[in-house]
């Protein structure tokens, strides 16, 4: 079975508008899937949507989602209607540094919604969608660092 036929045809990338997230999106239309992409900066979806459409084969939607709050399982659930989902790249996150004590617990509390509690949620709702099906998969980014004792990052969870 060729990779696009195991995970394909519909792929989610979250954390798609930049970086890791941006890489993983082309890769995966060069590879002839199909993309929702989320992030919160909407023109930088849309462009890499629109630049994604001219270079490949690839049918691209995306969609704004602030995935450090509660809200954003219905909105990408229904961005989901009707398209195959076989891959979601759970990406978007990030890491903070400095004084645990002086970081503001807001911003804390961001990190660890957008790093641990929407990859949970993502997952524990997909899951049952690729089961279903009988194939598929689930990538989540993370950090070693948000793992283990480094200076100026006890504040941050991966
Ligand atoms: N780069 C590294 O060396 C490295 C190392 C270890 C682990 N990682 C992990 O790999 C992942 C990606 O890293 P990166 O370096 O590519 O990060 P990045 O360049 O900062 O990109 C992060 C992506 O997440 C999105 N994002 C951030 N906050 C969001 C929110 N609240 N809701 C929805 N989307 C949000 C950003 O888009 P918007 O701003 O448009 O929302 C962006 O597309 C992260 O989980 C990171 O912890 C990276």
């Amino acid at each position: 079975m060729t990779f696009l036929k195991r995970y394909g045809p519909w792929a989610i990338v979250t954390g798609a508008s930049y970086g890791i997230g941006k890489a993983f999106a082309s890769l995966l239309a060069e590879k002839g899937f199909n993309l929702i992409l989320i992030a919160r900066r909407t023109h930088l979806i849309e462009e890499l949507a629109s630049n994604l459409r001219t270079n490949s084969s690839a049918e691209v939607t995306s969609i704004t989602l602030y995935l450090s709050g509660p809200g954003f399982i219905e909105p990408m659930i229904q961005a989901c209607k009707g398209k195959d989902i076989g891959l979601i790249i759970s990406n978007a996150g990030f890491g903070l540094k400095g004084l645990f004590h002086e970081t503001p617990i807001e911003k804390m509390f961001a990190m660890f919604n957008l790093n641990c509690t929407a990859p949970v949620h993502i997952a524990h709702t997909f899951i049952p969608v690729l089961l279903k099906r009988g194939r598929g998969g689930i990538l989540i980014t993370g950090s070693f660092k948000g793992m283990m004792g480094f200076p100026w990052s006890a504040c941050y969870i991966t």
